[in-house]
């Protein structure tokens, strides 16, 4: 019998590294036995011994499990880079994240981290604009990008929706954005509502001198896909948004693919992923889907608020937010594999979800500048309107940046004076 479990083995730099958490279950009587038929079973091997798995294959191919921790139940899995097709995520998750959950040999299964080989890194082109490039598009340097998303999510026509993007940008949003289930309705088509949004864009544009994006969603089969993309582009957008995990991780190499050579940032909207991250001890983080989607080439991505209306605790939302910039981990954390990143450029982390000014001090206290703060209710529920809404927004992140604490600059500002009033008691 192929033994999987090495604990001296030390990966090289051709391994592609998995931290799981494991809970073996009646069927695998212990920790051991359990990380065995994950190796075994993500890998080359199966339940039983097989005649056809020859040395030869056994002695290239076998992955090591090099660490088991038993008090976290954590073990760490090197699988030799040959096992992966490099640049075909689907593939690799395949292996990694594939047969290996609904085995019975475990209770529970959560894929931790991953720490990818270089010449995986290799094989992606990674967000072609990054943080750096989006600034310089918007030629915003010293403070976090604001954005809405327009609402009701969808039953605006599209004289209505681009109407409310005018407002949010008049009152000094960067950025609106549809909503994660609004692509082509019968009430609102996708053609007529980015035509109608971005006339208005460019008066705003004028108005303010100040550029404002607009980021309609694309989400749809990928020929179609790529059909709005193209549209959005010929109509003079500069963004489209895309739903990563609906649309599944092909679809997103495709269109990342398909866009190279056009000048387009891509958002990327999270929808359903709790689905897969949510419950604590099985499924995958959101940290790997982070990875994940920086890799394939997502300028900015949901990430988790720690203030607003989605769970996430504040150390998943700053690992992933630092997983996607660059920013070192200082202290020894076992829950996070170290990556270099080569030449991938970083991927813009957005908070949205259930924000309102009265958060965004305690927002950017603990994610930073470097984010994009996206509010829906936050700016069309203020009791004056989506330009007040917006105001107040801006007038937020103001007193952030000129170190002026809310409540004294309310008094001079009655936007966000209104604001802190209606959103005094919400605690979600
Ligand atoms: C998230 O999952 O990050 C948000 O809750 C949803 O994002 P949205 O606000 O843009 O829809
Ligand atoms: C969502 O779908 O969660 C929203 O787009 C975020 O909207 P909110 O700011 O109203 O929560
Ligand atoms: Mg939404």
């Amino acid at each position: 019998m192929l033994d999987y479990i090495d604990l001296e083995y030390s990966p090289n730099d051709n391994d592609l590294k998995v931290l799981f958490y494991v809970e073996n279950s009646i069927y695998a009587p212990s920790l051991e036995k359990a990380a065995e038929e994950i190796a075994k079973e993500s890998s080359i091997g199966t339940w039983t011994d097989i005649i056809t798995l020859s040395e030869d294959i056994a002695n290239r191919l076998r992955p090591y499990v090099y660490h088991i921790n038993k008090e976290l139940n954590y073990i760490k899995i090197a699988y030799n880079e040959e096992l992966f097709e490099a640049d075909n995520i689907s593939q690799i998750l395949s292996a990694i994240a594939g047969n290996i959950y609904g085995m019975k040999a475990i209770d529970n299964l959560r894929l931790i981290d991953i720490e990818f080989p270089k010449n995986i890194i290799n094989a992606y082109k990674g967000p072609k604009f990054g943080i750096e490039g989006i600034r310089k598009l918007l030629k915003v340097f010293d403070r976090p990008l604001l954005g809405s998303i327009v609402k009701p999510k969808v039953g605006l026509n599209p004289n209505q929706h681009a109407n409310i993007c005018g407002e949010s940008w008049l009152g000094g949003l960067d950025i609106v954005k549809d909503d994660e289930n609004l692509t082509s309705m019968r009430f609102n088509k996708f053609e007529t509502r980015v035509i109608e949004t971005l006339k208005i864009r460019d008066k705003i544009e004028k108005e303010t001198g100040e550029k404002k994006i607009y980021m309609p969603n694309i989400t749809a089969p990928v020929s179609e896909m790529k059909k709005r993309a193209d549209f959005v582009i010929e109509q003079g957008g500069e963004y489209v948004m895309v739903d990563i995990i609906t649309l599944g991780f092909s679809a997103l190499q495709e269109i990342r693919d398909y866009l190279d050579d056009k000048n387009i940032v891509i958002h990327a909207h999270r929808a359903m992923h709790a689905a897969i991250t949510r419950y604590p001890k099985h499924g995958m983080t959101m940290l790997s889907i982070a990875k994940i989607s920086r890799l394939i080439g997502m300028d900015q991505l949901h990430t988790g608020t720690v203030v607003g209306k989605m769970e996430g605790g504040e150390k998943e939302v700053i690992d992933i937010n630092r997983v996607l910039t660059n920013r070192v981990i200082v202290e020894e954390d076992y829950s996070i594999l170290h990556q270099d990143w080569g030449n991938i450029k970083k991927t813009f982390p957005v908070a949205s979800g259930g924000l309102y000014p009265n958060v965004v001090h305690k927002l950017i206290n603990i994610l930073g500048k470097d984010i994009v703060i996206q509010a829906g209710g936050g700016v069309h529920g203020h009791p004056e309107g989506t330009e007040a809404g917006a105001k107040a927004m801006r007038q937020a992140v103001q007193a952030y940046l000129d170190n002026i604490n809310l409540s004294e600059y309310a008094k001079t500002h009655n936007e966000l004076k209104k604001a802190l009033e209606k959103w005094k008691d919400i605690g979600i």
